[in-house]
């Protein structure tokens, strides 16, 4: 069966308005949710998880958890960054695919390293780096 998934797209000019459209974003999830947020090193992918973590009413502050593989924001918030992870068996390993049940959003940066235990049914956020301060985000 082919899906046929319908993105919208947003032209961010800066850091700030990232943030904003992350916030909006933010209202038209729900728990239980898996977004995958896609783009290259620097992108804004964190900066957009930051957003995503004020729409839905988190007050601590968003840190890239490069090192700690998935910062759990009381429950709500589950933000992955799986740039050093090998496999999804790595990841199940760990216990990380745990959370993707666990009733509170998924944000996965680096999606990609761990495709084989994803979910079939996420959404996905990609941004793109058009110049210094541009992003193009397509997302659905
Ligand atoms: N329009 C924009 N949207 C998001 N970030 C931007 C934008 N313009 C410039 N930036 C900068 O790009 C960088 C994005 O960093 P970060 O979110 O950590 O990237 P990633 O997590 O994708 O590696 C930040 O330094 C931010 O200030
Ligand atoms: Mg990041």
């Amino acid at each position: 069966m082919v899906i046929i998934k319908y993105m919208s797209v947003y032209l961010s000019h800066s850091e700030e308005q990232t943030l904003r459209f992350a916030e909006m974003y933010a209202r038209t999830l729900k728990a239980g949710d898996i977004v995958l947020l896609d783009g290259e090193m620097g992108a804004g992918k964190t900066v957009f998880a930051k957003g995503v973590a004020i729409g839905l009413g988190i007050s601590d502050p968003v840190t890239s958890p490069t090192y700690a593989y998935m910062n759990d924001y009381g429950g709500k918030l589950y933000h992955y960054d799986c740039y050093r992870l090998s496999s999804g068996a790595a990841a199940e390993a760990l216990g990380l695919t745990d959370y993707f049940y666990g009733g509170g959003v998924c944000l996965i940066e680096w999606a990609d390293n761990i495709k084989d235990v994803l979910p079939d049914c996420c959404r996905r956020v990609v941004i793109n780096k058009i110049s210094e301060t541009a992003r193009e985000i397509v997302y659905d």
